[in-house]
């Protein structure tokens, strides 16, 4: 595997790989890795024959009280282990060559960008938007792998992506999840162990609105009431947000006809988790 630092020299080792006829791949991380985005690496492994895997943790997307400083980093272990997946490329950009003195150029999503996850976080779509454009830019990928554990990323990268017209074809794959429910994060390791047991209500409370929709249920204020009650019974979670809402446009929905995206954002002691599942009504 070639670690790469420089953006003018991932565009040159991309154009080589190109002339020669490669596919190119891509998985945009911020690092640490774990199961739910090597499950994103070995998809572009399937599909593509060249796969790069950038590892940067974007200023631009964490709000001045959020955890950039601490973000957990650990650049050896993830380069053993993409080394170990048969990963062609690592790009690992520092900050000045992202940013450099004099950067003005932003990305945004009108609309999408305030939603869900966006009223908290204030910015942080716009910061993911803009360092996105910028790696497609420099990586020029045929595919590019997002996970469904971060929904409202890969709408608004998705619509991103068809009103500029790239070319590169974006696909969300399916949340990874520990044995007993919870979803892989980076941030799952800022956990106490009691925590940990009470993060769980964040997946069990989407089980509960899955339930639900099976029992015959198709009122989004009945379930999102459902799921309050379920984690106002924890008393480590705190609430965020609690929605059910339309795929494309991620405003809210009064009645689940076919499909419907149940999202939270919950926060456990100090850490704000997210997690989210499709509501599908059988016909
Ligand atoms: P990061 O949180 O490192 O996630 C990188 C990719 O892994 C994202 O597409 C995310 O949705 C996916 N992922 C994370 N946990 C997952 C899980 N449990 N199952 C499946 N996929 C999972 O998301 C980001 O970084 C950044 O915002 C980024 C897109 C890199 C832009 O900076």
């Amino acid at each position: 595997m070639r670690t790469i630092n420089k953006a003018a020299e991932m565009q040159d080792a991309m154009n080589r790989e190109k002339s020669l006829g490669k596919t190119i791949g891509f998985v945009p991380t911020m690092g640490f890795l774990h199961q739910g985005h090597l499950s994103l690496v070995r998809e572009s492994l399937k599909k593509a024959e060249v796969t790069v895997v950038s590892i940067f943790v974007n200023p631009a997307q964490f709000g001045p009280q959020e955890d950039f400083k601490d973000y957990p980093r650990d650049i050896h272990r993830d380069f053993e282990i993409l080394e170990k997946e048969g990963v062609d490329y690592l790009f690992v950009p520092g900050d000045e060559e992202m940013y450099p003195e004099g950067y003005k150029t932003y990305v945004e999503v009108s609309g999408l960008k305030d939603k869900l996850c966006g009223r908290s976080r204030s910015g942080h779509f716009r910061g993911v938007c803009t360092v996105i454009l910028k790696l497609f830019n420099i990586v020029e990928p045929d595919f590019a792998f997002f996970g469904q554990k971060d929904a409202q990323q890969a709408i608004i990268l998705k619509r991103m992506t068809a009103d500029l017209n790239l070319k590169v074809k974006v696909e969300a794959l399916p949340i990874v999840r520990e044995e007993d429910g919870l979803a892989l994060s980076s941030r799952n390791t800022y956990l106490s162990q009691e925590e940990r047991r009470a993060a769980l209500v964040l997946s069990k409370s989407l089980d509960e609105a899955r339930q639900m929709v099976e029992n015959g249920e198709r009122d989004a204020g009945r379930i999102v009431n459902g799921m309050r009650e379920m984690i106002d019974r924890e008393p480590l979670a705190r609430i965020d947000y609690v929605e059910i809402v339309d795929m494309d446009n991620l405003d809210p929905v009064n009645n689940i006809e076919k499909e419907a995206l149940a999202a939270l954002a919950v926060f456990v002691g100090k850490v704000r988790l997210i997690d989210n599942t499709i509501l599908r009504v059988k016909e």
